[in-house]
């Protein structure tokens, strides 16, 4: 009996760039999600299907079992924990860097840091590190509006081009990781339907291997 596949992926780059790599693995969509006000989407193959998700959920789905597999930025998977999973191939798409950034020119403050970010584990983690203490406002998106208004004094974000940050009068101060999206599979999933699973790991990363 062939095994049934949920792959739980998120809106925008990452469906935008894993279908491609799908596509060479045989699994394409039968819709347009962005045309649909549906959850789970059907595909070419009648034993896999799709979730789409928010990007910060897809560690759960998949540390759950409610999807086999997922696509995630590192990011996300080092702020949530995600040591349910396994994480067996760098998909080496969507990347950028996340870095620490401030304002250009201006002095380090006197006192504790003040640090706005969404990734309040990561950030929290980095600081310890260094043996700082600092104050971490948790945001949810424009991080970087909070040093332009006194909210903070740093934020902790992803940076790609540089251009939101230029446009706003920031620079990159500190680079904690480079990142990429990763395939990530749950653990009795990978165990109970190995021999599917496994194939789909080595077509995609055949893929991977074809867009260097
Ligand atoms: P949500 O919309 O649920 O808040 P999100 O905004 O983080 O999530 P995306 O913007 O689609 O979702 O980002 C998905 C992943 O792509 C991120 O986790 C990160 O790894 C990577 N990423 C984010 N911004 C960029 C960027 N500007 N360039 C390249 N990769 C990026
Ligand atoms: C991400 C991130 C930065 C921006 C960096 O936002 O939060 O704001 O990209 O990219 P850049 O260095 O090329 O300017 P995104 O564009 O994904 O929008 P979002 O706020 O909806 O996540």
């Amino acid at each position: 009996m062939t095994a049934r596949i949920r792959i739980a992926l998120s809106k925008g780059r990452i469906l935008e760039e894993t279908l491609p790599l799908l596509k060479v693995a045989g699994i394409e969509l039968l819709e347009e999600p962005s045309k649909s006000r549906k959850l789970i989407f059907p595909t070419s193959d009648p034993n896999v299907d799709i979730v789409i998700i928010r990007a910060t959920d897809v560690p759960t789905f998949v540390e759950h079992g409610a999807a086999d597999i997922g696509v995630a930025g590192k990011d996300v998977l080092m702020e949530h924990g995600a040591r349910g999973v396994y994480e067996p191939l760098d998909l080496n798409i969507s990347r950028c860097k996340l870095m620490v950034a401030a304002k250009k020119d201006v002095p380090e403050p006197e006192g504790r840091l003040r640090v706005a970010t969404k990734f309040v584990n990561i950030t929290k983690q980095y600081y310890a590190e260094k043996g700082e203490q600092v104050e971490i406002i948790k945001l949810y998106g424009s991080m970087e509006l909070a040093p332009l208004v006194g909210l903070a004094d740093k934020i902790v974000d992803i940076v790609d081009t540089g251009n939101t940050l230029r446009a706003n009068g920031l620079e990159p101060t500190e680079l904690i990781a480079t990142i990429s999206s990763r395939l990530i599979v749950n653990k009795a999933s990978m165990k109970m339907k190995h021999n599917r699973i496994q194939a789909l790991i080595d077509q995609l990363s055949t893929a991977v291997e074809n867009n260097r």
